[in-house]
């Protein structure tokens, strides 16, 4: 009898400790490029052919996904965003892609896609409209998802504007019900929770977690550092609350990097990347991935730095101290590494020199660990829980380290 209990309660605890949609997907941080950060709503196909929310942009960008290495660093999906639709739904009530600007269609781009080895994603809205004004799904969730399966759709981004939020907690696992009825696994990032933020409405995380495999908790990112700084202080202040839903299948979603765009410096660059990385975060880059300069490219295809981001656990890591202008971000990987990421915010010239005593940083391990930097691939020395670590960071710039605990103990 006591063994038939206690087998019930590990049956229960690992039904309770299941996140995510039934669907087996992002069981890493999914990661892919996504159009509207850096492409907006650009209808204009007839002047700017190249740069419009179209067919050929996002044929364009799977390309370079295959070509340039993205694909192979793990790079999947190509989301379209806002402004892909048509102004008007068919006569059977279908979302139609606009006919101008899609006129292959969205299924036709669906297999280009795929035929590269590659995912594809779009977007829709929970209540009338779109935020950019397009047809809204309130009211016709089980047909969009239906369409959104036919089409071949592999993720499916459903925002939140003209909708009321107090109705979602109950709207979006609706639309999860109709995206799990149609069989096709789509993966489903809902803005939700960011609707509730703006609101002063709580998010319930728990039931989030379990309708979505991505969600966007905060404003938009824009091209400019101070954005990505105000992101990172959200999801300090925040970061009890977001790691504990963070798992295989469900992640907190900061919302798209814009490296190699118009503002980040490189050292910035590197600052999101690695940033992105530790939260565990989507990787969706919203950038020209035709005409993005080299040393940006060489930072997204950061192999060991994405490593760090899918690694298995799901885990976010968290803001383990911050002074002077310098924050200490980390996290222990599935395989008991420790990552750690040194941001500074200072703008004072040269490189701040910075201590922390290792177990300050997240250490646990008895062992030592011998630690390299994720950026220049040199190795930084081993160091043990109670020694002192020193490092310099470069002004707006960051330091990611990470610490393989050596055989021999400290
Ligand atoms: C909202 C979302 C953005 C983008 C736009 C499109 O602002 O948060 O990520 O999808 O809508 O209109």
């Amino acid at each position: 009898m006591v063994k038939m209990l206690q087998c019930l309660v590990v049956l229960v605890s690992l039904v309770v400790s299941v996140h995510g949609l039934d669907n087996g997907l992002a069981l890493t941080p999914p990661m892919g490029w996504m159009s509207w950060e850096r492409f907006r709503c650009n209808i204009d196909c007839k002047n700017q052919p190249n740069d419009c929310i179209g067919e050929k942009l996002f044929m364009d960008m799977a390309d370079r996904m295959v070509e340039d290495g993205f694909k192979d660093a793990g790079y999947e999906y190509v989301n379209i965003d806002d402004c892909w639709a048509s102004k008007e739904r068919d006569s059977a009530g279908k979302l139609q892609a606009d006919p101008d600007r899609f006129p292959s269609g969205i299924k036709k781009l669906a297999d280009y896609v795929h035929s590269r080895g590659l995912k594809l994603g779009i977007y829709n809205d929970f209540g009338t409209k779109t935020c950019g004004g397009y047809p809204g799904s309130l009211g016709h969730l089980e047909v969009d998802a239906k369409t959104f399966a036919e089409w071949g759709v592999d993720m499916l981004k459903m925002d939140g504007c003209y909708a009321d939020v107090k109705t979602m907690p109950q709207g979006y696992p609706n639309m999860t019900k109709a995206l799990n009825a149609t069989g096709r696994p789509i993966l489903f990032s809902c803005s939700w929770p960011d609707y509730e933020r703006a609101s002063k409405i709580q998010p319930d995380y728990k039931l989030i977690a379990k309708n979505c495999n991505i969600w966007r908790n905060y404003i938009d990112i824009q091209d400019s550092w101070d954005s990505v700084l105000k992101i990172i202080d959200y999801y300090a202040q925040e970061q009890d609350t977001l790691a504990a839903v963070s798992a295989p299948g469900s992640f907190n979603d900061p919302d798209m990097l814009i490296i190699g765009d118009f503002s980040l410096s490189v050292e910035q660059a590197k600052a999101q990347m690695a940033m992105w990385s530790i939260l565990a975060a989507p990787m969706l880059m919203s950038n020209d991935l035709r005409t993005i300069s080299p040393e940006f490219r060489e930072i997204l295809l950061n192999k060991e730095v994405i490593q760090i981001n899918q690694d298995p656990s799901g885990k976010m890591g968290k803001r383990v101290m911050q002074e002077t202008g310098i924050e200490v971000w980390s996290k222990t990987t599935a395989d008991s590494k420790l990552a750690i990421v040194f941001l500074s915010r200072r703008t004072d010239g040269i490189p701040t020199n910075y201590s922390i005593i290792l177990r300050d940083a997240g250490a646990t391990s008895n062992s030592a660990y011998e630690f390299i930097d994720l950026f220049t691939w040199k190795s930084v020395g081993k160091f043990g829980k109670r020694d002192t670590m020193k490092v310099a960071i470069n002004p707006n710039g960051v330091r990611m380290l990470l610490g393989t605990p050596a055989k021999t103990a400290a």
